[in-house]
């Protein structure tokens, strides 16, 4: 069995979740949504709990470039809650107190570091964004240096791509909040691409700028907060001509940039805007800038909206995200953001419950866990290191991972709680 089959199958066994992730193609009248759903950028088609009516609207769907949804079971299935999901839901409180003793040490510290760089990124970028959407930047040199330290957190570092800030509901913020998140995850993936220094600095660029060409809509007032209707669609599909013009505008770009930057809503399959192009026609910086973006959009303003929970994007980029990106693109993404991304809750083989705090090199499906209940359902107070289970020293007896949930769900954001 090839890798990523394997992957997607096991990652697909996720008792603790409330639906089934299926393709668009499978979406029938009749079935209902366990997640809402949203357009590539965060714009609200659909809420949770809405019963599909028609195949116009799956049709619509499709054209706002929706791949996958989350559906509730039938009726009569599984129960959306199980007994286990409630007992955690009483017990988890109790466990995640802000507490340092309780706070496993070893990988905290380069969380904190990475959610640090961002926040103070997020800062600078704005007023960059602002600025350069209104042709009155100073150009090129802050965002090469803003792309630089991203690129200098080192090879095969997770912790920029785990430490993403939460992106608040489709509004002007969210943009300059997405520009920062999917930098960093590029900035993260780019050495595993065999890019050098340069070529990966260029490709956080290009994230940095991808969504300028939206500032200019919130600003003139197309582009509502919460809006939806075929109209703001098509406003919205002409943010990549408008982000390439602006770039244009600042000088001295390299055209390799200006393409990325235009063609990160281009799918494989020719799915995508703004000119539906397909294969080989997309560049490679361009499908891994619009994996980055694809995947803060599906996690974005987790609480309150229903949006997927991190391990259940990266389930649907596995499992259908092949016909539009290159495989070798969503590999190196699974890599770095892991098939359980930090801060997951999972059930191991051995009944102990646990927290993903790493994500390991030596095999996507075995992170490294802290656990925190154990198999008799006591929780264990200090945490107090990391777990690797791809390690055979470690883990002698091959424990493995069953099944996933969000702890969002229960009400602890682990990496806040981490970094307080
Ligand atoms: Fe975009």
């Amino acid at each position: 069995m090839r890798r990523k089959d394997l992957l997607a199958r096991q990652v697909d066994v996720d008792a603790l979740g409330e639906g089934a992730a299926i393709s668009i193609e499978r979406l029938k009248p009749g079935m209902a949504l366990a997640e809402s759903v949203f357009t590539s950028n965060g714009l609200l088609l659909l809420q949770g709990g809405t019963k599909i009516s028609s195949f116009e609207q799956i049709a619509r769907l499709k054209i706002a470039g929706v791949f996958a949804v989350v559906v509730q079971p039938e009726a009569g299935e599984s129960p959306l809650k199980s007994p286990l999901e409630e007992e955690i839901l009483s017990e988890l409180p109790l466990v995640f107190k802000p507490r340092e003793e309780v706070k496993p040490s070893g990988f905290a510290e380069g969380i904190r570091l990475a959610r640090e760089l961002l926040t103070n990124m997020r800062a600078r970028i704005e007023t960059l964004l602002d600025e350069t959407a209104q042709g009155s930047g100073l150009g090129l040199d802050e965002f090469e240096e803003i792309a630089e330290m991203f690129v200098a957190m080192g090879r095969g570092n997770c912790w920029l791509a785990s430490a993403i800030l939460d992106e608040p509901a489709f509004s002007i913020e969210s943009v300059y909040v997405r520009s920062v998140n999917v930098a960093a995850i590029c900035a993260a993936i780019a050495p595993w691409l065999g890019m050098d220094a340069d070529e990966a600095n260029w490709l956080c660029v290009a994230a940095l700028l991808h969504d300028v060409g939206m500032i200019p809509l919130f600003s003139s007032g197309a582009m509502k907060k919460g809006s939806l209707s075929s109209q703001h669609i098509e406003i919205m599909r002409t943010h990549t001509t408008i982000s390439r013009r602006i770039a244009r505008q600042m000088g001295h770009i390299p055209a390799k940039v200006i393409q990325t930057i235009y063609q990160h809503h281009e799918r494989l399959d020719g799915s995508g805007f703004p000119r539906g192009e397909s294969g080989a026609r997309i560049g490679k910086q361009a499908q891994v800038v619009g994996v980055a973006d694809h995947y803060c959009a599906m996690i974005a303003g987790r609480l309150g909206r229903g949006s997927l929970p991190p391990h259940r994007a990266v389930q649907l980029l596995l499992s259908v995200g092949s016909r539009l990106y290159a495989e070798e693109i969503l590999e190196k993404f699974v890599r770095i953001v892991g098939a359980y991304p930090i801060g997951t809750l999972v059930l191991l083989s051995s009944d102990e419950l646990a927290v993903v705090c790493g994500v390991s090199e030596l095999d996507l499906l075995k992170p490294e866990v802290a656990i925190i209940f154990d198999a008799n359902r006591l929780h264990i107070p200090t945490p107090e290191r990391c777990l690797d289970l791809a390690s055979e020293d470690e883990n002698p007896e091959g424990i493995t991972i069953q099944a996933a949930a969000e702890l969002e769900k229960f009400g602890v954001n682990y990496i806040e709680w981490l970094t307080q």
